[in-house]
């Protein structure tokens, strides 16, 4: 499982078992997530590098390959795993992700809706936030995209935090199931001012939306609708970011 428990054991004081998944620090640029399995190598331009010679070592060790190349191995981060995923879809990186957790005011317990899902980036670090009472309900209309997902969150261990679900959101909404439920929503959709009517309804009062969209026309339409249909409501906090195109 990623580190997301604070009451643990610092991972430098944490030894590396059959089975744990690390990262294998190369370089800021060269970051890979590896399953250890006892028997197995790993390989990188350095040489050779066996996981019978990881195991038992602290997280954090530098190890040594057959040439005397070396890499570190790291306990799981949310902040690593979004250096690691494979990229299906654009993701949020971790500037964003730091300031969208902070403004949606995500503490333990909450339960938080977001759509689209895509790498899971983001959902990764929301299920942390929320750990280890709260829930991420993560929706998007690919299923593809949600099957990857949905594995990737088994591999990290963060599965129990986290329900991926099949849902066109622009369309249908949110599911009528979270209305007055969500501590916060975050939308990261082509046209979020679809979802707005949708959102409304899933806030608790004083819930908190965030929507992401890359350029200011996105925000615009949403601001319109927000205006027609949402002023006065002093229990409906909006934060907009906006990324320059
Ligand atoms: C830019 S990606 C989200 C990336 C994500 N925030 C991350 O950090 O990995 C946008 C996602 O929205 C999904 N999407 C687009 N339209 C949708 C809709 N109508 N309903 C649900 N999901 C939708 C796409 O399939 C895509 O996976």
């Amino acid at each position: 499982m990623l580190s997301i428990d604070p009451s643990k054991r610092s991972s430098l004081e944490r030894r590396i078992c059959d089975g744990d998944l690390v990262i294998v620090y190369e370089r800021h640029d060269k970051v890979k997530a590896v399953r250890v399995q006892k028997g197995s190598d790993f390989q990188n331009r350095f040489g050779v590098f066996k996981h019978s010679d990881w195991i038992g070592k602290p997280f954090g060790t530098k190890v040594l390959s057959n040439k005397g190349g070396f890499v570190h191995l790291l306990a799981p981060t949310p902040e690593l795993w979004t250096l690691v995923l494979s990229h299906r879809t654009q993701i949020l990186y971790l500037a964003d992700i730091s300031f969208v957790i902070s403004y949606l005011e995500v503490v333990p317990g909450c339960v938080v809706l977001e759509s689209g899902t895509g790498s899971g980036s983001l959902t990764t670090s929301l299920a942390r936030a929320v750990a280890p009472s709260g829930h991420v309900y993560t929706f998007d209309f690919h299923e593809q995209r949600a099957s990857l997902a949905r594995e990737d969150f088994e591999r990290n261990g963060m599965s129990s935090l986290i329900t991926v679900t099949v849902r066109d959101i622009q369309g249908e909404g949110f599911p009528d199931e979270f209305c007055g439920a969500a501590d916060s929503v975050f939308l990261d959709l082509p046209q979020p001012w679809l979802a707005l009517p949708s959102v409304r309804r899933m806030l608790k009062q004083d819930g908190v939306l965030c929507s992401f969209s890359p350029c200011i026309e996105q925000v615009q339409r949403s601001c319109e609708v927000l205006g027609a249909g949402f002023t006065g409501r002093p229990s409906f906090f909006v934060l907009f970011l906006c990324l320059s195109v």
